[in-house]
C-alpha cells in the first residue's frame, strides 16, 4: 500500500478530491464507490468547490455507497442517504438515478443485498472506491470478527462502532444496531482504492494495517493484498 501524509486534514481532503476530480476527467462516466462518517467531509466540502469552480463534471458518474444503517428511512436526517445528499449530491450534477446506496429501510434484506451486488455488477463493477476506516478496522462496515464476508449483507454492529458513532447521534441508545454493507469481496474486487485515515483516535489502527499481516480481526488489514490502494493521511494519524 502506498501512503502519502500531509500536513492537515484539509490537505488530506483537497488531494483525496484531486484523485476523484482526476478520475472524472479521464473517465467521466466512472463508477464511483463512495464512503460516509466525519473523515471524507472535508473531501466532499473540496469536490463541491471544484465542481463550481467548474473544475468537475459529474453528470455521467454513477456511485455506490458503503452502506446504510438498519433499518432506517431514508429521509431520517442519520442515514447514509440524507449524508450523501447534504454533503454532496445535491451540490453537483449527478444525476440521482445514477446514485445508489443500500436500502435501510427494507423488508426483505436478502432481496436488497442480492439487488446491491447484482447492480454493481451491471456497471462493470467499481472504478474508483473511497474508504475510511473505523477505529476498530472496519471498512464500509465489515467489522472484525472471526469470519468476513464476500458480498453485500445485513452486519450487527460492535459495542465499539456504536460507541464510535454515537457522535453523530443524540443518545448512543439512538445509534442503529445493524447496517447493510458492501462485503469484502466486492470492496477487493474495485480497481482503485483510496483509503483516509485522519487524527490521533486512528493512529493505532494505521499502524496495525501497515503491519506484515492480514487477519480478520482487522478488516482493512486485507487492503494489503489488493494490488492498487494509496492511503492517504494526515499527520495526527501518521
Ligand atoms: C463508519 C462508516 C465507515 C467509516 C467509519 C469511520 O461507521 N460505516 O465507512 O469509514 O465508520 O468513520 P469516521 O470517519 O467518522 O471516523
Amino acid at each position: 500500500m502506498n501512503k502519502i501524509v500531509y500536513d492537515s486534514y484539509e490537505q488530506m481532503s483537497r488531494a483525496a478530491a484531486e484523485i476523484i476530480i482526476e478520475q472524472q476527467t479521464q473517465k467521466p462516466d466512472s463508477v464511483l464507490g463512495l464512503a460516509t462518517g466525519s473523515t471524507p467531509m472535508g473531501m466532499y466540502r473540496a469536490l463541491v468547490d471544484a465542481h463550481h469552480a467548474g473544475r468537475v463534471d459529474f453528470f455521467r458518474a454513477v456511485t455506490f455507497n458503503l452502506d446504510e444503517y438498519y433499518r432506517i428511512p431514508k429521509n431520517n436526517t442519520h442515514s447514509y442517504h440524507y449524508y450523501m445528499e447534504h454533503n454532496l449530491f445535491r451540490h453537483v450534477n449527478i444525476r440521482r438515478k445514477n446514485t445508489h446506496i443500500p436500502d435501510g429501510d427494507t423488508d426483505d434484506v436478502d432481496a436488497e443485498c442480492a439487488r446491491y451486488d447484482g447492480l454493481i455488477q451491471v456497471h462493470g463493477g467499481i472504478d474508483l472506491q473511497v474508504l475510511g476506516i473505523g477505529a476498530n478496522g472496519h471498512i464500509g462496515f465489515n467489522e472484525p470478527g472471526q469470519q468476513l464476508f464476500t458480498k453485500t449483507h445485513l452486519v450487527k454492529l460492535t459495542d465499539k462502532t456504536i460507541q464510535d458513532n454515537a457522535k453523530f447521534f443524540d443518545r448512543i441508545e439512538d445509534v442503529p444496531r445493524y447496517a447493510i454493507t458492501m462485503g469484502m469481496g466486492t470492496i477487493m474486487q474495485v480497481k482503485k482504492i483510496i483509503l483516509l485515515i485522519s487524527g490521533r483516535n486512528k493512529a493505532a489502527i494505521f499502524k496495525k494495517i501497515m503491519r506484515d499481516e492480514i487477519t480478520t480481526d482487522i478488516p482493512a488489514s486485507l487492503l494489503q493484498i489488493h494490488g492498487d490502494v494509496t492511503v492517504l493521511l494526515d499527520k495526527e494519524a501518521a
